[in-house]
């Protein structure tokens, strides 16, 4: 096998971290802080539910390199209620976090330096539940971008809860993002190993009961990030960026990817078996997350944000230059369709701007939509977003409205309005960064005209330290999970 291209990550040398220091310095503080001042505009009354956001925020000094993929989980969440706005933020109370606050100290190595002399004595990194954050059967799940055991949390106190069992059910982990069909309630999952056959795929009803479960035969350990659901199948990853197995097995990280494999996506009914799999093959690329995929005639259409060149720089002079450009995406907006009847899959692209953390009206998922509303990755050296833009994904037009000298966004949520009557009938809410102040804000749109920037812009006393994905609990969602069951 041919590897032409070998990302490593870089040597040992002792690196002062941007990812620890300005906007995504890690807080150590807990807080609540009720009735947030508007700044500019009005908060709208019928926002009804929590915006809530994941990311790593690590609670002690890194054993050797960090990476801003490993820093400890904490949820950032403003909560919704006739007209006023409460923010929290709390960790993720993981295991592996609270063995290092009983030891006072670090006890696991991060993503970039080998883990077979982690203090902790474990020969893994350590899930950090710090990635995305998804809402089913009544609690939100913290999920971790390697796939891990996922974390209960309560929407409204941010409380752990613990590990997530599925009521005793789920028989793998959970990879970084799982999709809920909002029309039918229920949650589908993967995970993947560097065991045969490597990929797991599984559906849990709304009550959180894992009610199908299969293996994927993948050629090797892969390392997928997203799927896509759509009314009657799952579509999962076989791309060409690994990790070495062998590197694996001596617990060391050395990613390669491949360009010349395929990217395979696996089209599998939802509740098929593995050898249902019909399997498409496009260019070599990676996608961290896709857009949205649904059915139409004898095709599946697939939206996502591609990477091309999935390279960190390969300036040995620089390390430090490595280190920030390692798994940092270049990403564009691609749509795949996958024939059915023929076999045939056709790609093409939709853009060619650096754009990532894709959000969609979450009632459409595996359904036909129209509006993707992304962030714009700056050219800084760092990943900062420096713009919304409000993609038509059946044409590609776009719209793209920057946030203003030294505002950065994290990724929005999509909000329905009670009796909307179109998909951007909504509110946008997000967290956005003011470098000046040094303090976060909270900002609402009208979905249907961002380039009117933010109706409202609500004041924090706090940073909140940029960071991954977000999700929105409406108010209706919730108190349905709060009712007790009929059984
Ligand atoms: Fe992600």
């Amino acid at each position: 096998m041919a590897l032409n291209e070998e990302l490593v990550a870089p040597a040992a040398e002792a690196l002062a971290n941007p990812y620890l220091d300005g906007p995504y310095a890690p807080r150590h503080d807990e807080v609540t802080v009720s009735d947030l001042p508007v700044l500019e505009g009005a908060l709208p009354r019928d926002l009804d539910g929590v915006y809530v956001r994941n990311g790593p925020n690590p609670q002690f000094p890194p054993l050797g390199r960090y990476h801003w993929f490993d820093g400890d989980g904490m949820l950032h969440a403003v909560h919704f209620e006739n007209g006023r706005a409460t923010y929290r933020n709390r960790y993720v109370r993981t295991k592996e976090l609270e063995a290092e606050r009983a030891a006072g100290t670090a006890l696991w190595r991060g993503v970039i330096e080998p883990w077979d002399d982690n203090p902790a004595g474990d020969r893994r990194e350590k899930n950090a539940a710090n990635t995305d954050v998804i809402f089913h059967h009544g609690n939100l799940l913290a999920t971790w971008y390697r796939a891990g055991k996922p974390y209960a949390i309560d929407p409204i106190s941010l409380e752990t809860k613990g590990v997530d069992t599925f009521r005793g059910t789920l028989p793998c982990e959970v990879s970084a993002h799982a999709k809920v069909d909002e029309r039918t309630e229920e949650l589908m999952f993967f995970d993947y190993g560097i065991n045969a056959p490597y990929m797991r795929y599984g559906v849990a009803d709304p009550a959180g009961e894992v009610t199908h479960f299969t293996g994927i035969e993948m050629p090797g350990p892969r390392l997928p990030h997203d799927m896509a659901i759509t009314e009657h199948y799952s579509i999962l990853m076989d791309l060409p960026l690994y990790n070495d197995p062998r590197a694996a097995a001596a617990g060391r990280f050395k990613l390669f990817f491949d360009r010349e494999l395929p990217s395979r996506f696996a089209v599998i009914p939802r509740y098929g078996r593995g050898d249902e799999v019909r399997w498409f093959e496009a260019s070599p690329a990676y996608i961290y997350h896709v857009v949205n995929a649904w059915e139409t005639g004898d095709e599946i259409v697939m939206v996502a944000c591609r990477v091309a060149k999935p390279s960190p720089v390969t300036d040995r002079e620089n390390p430090l230059a490595q280190l920030l450009a390692y798994l940092r995406p270049e990403a564009t907006l691609h749509r795949y369709r996958f024939n059915l009847r023929t076999g045939a899959c056709h790609e093409e692209p939709l853009d060619d701007v650096n754009t990532e953390f894709p959000a969609i009206h979450q009632g459409t998922m595996g359904f036909p939509s129209r509006w993707s509303y992304q962030m714009r990755l700056s050219v800084d050296t760092t990943m900062l977003f420096d713009a919304v833009m409000k993609y038509d994904v059946l044409t590609g037009a776009k719209e793209t409205k920057t946030f203003g000298p030294g505002l950065f966004g994290s990724e929005l949520t999509v909000v329905p309005r009670p009796g909307a009557t179109s998909e951007d009938d909504a509110w946008l809410t997000m967290f956005a960064y003011n470098s000046e102040t040094q303090k976060s804000e909270v900002w609402v749109y009208d979905a249907a005209d961002v380039m009117a920037g933010p109706v409202c812009r609500l004041g924090l006393p706090v940073r909140v330290p940029l960071g991954f994905h977000a999700t929105w609990v409406s108010g209706e969602r919730m108190r349905a999970a709060a009712e007790p069951a009929d059984d």
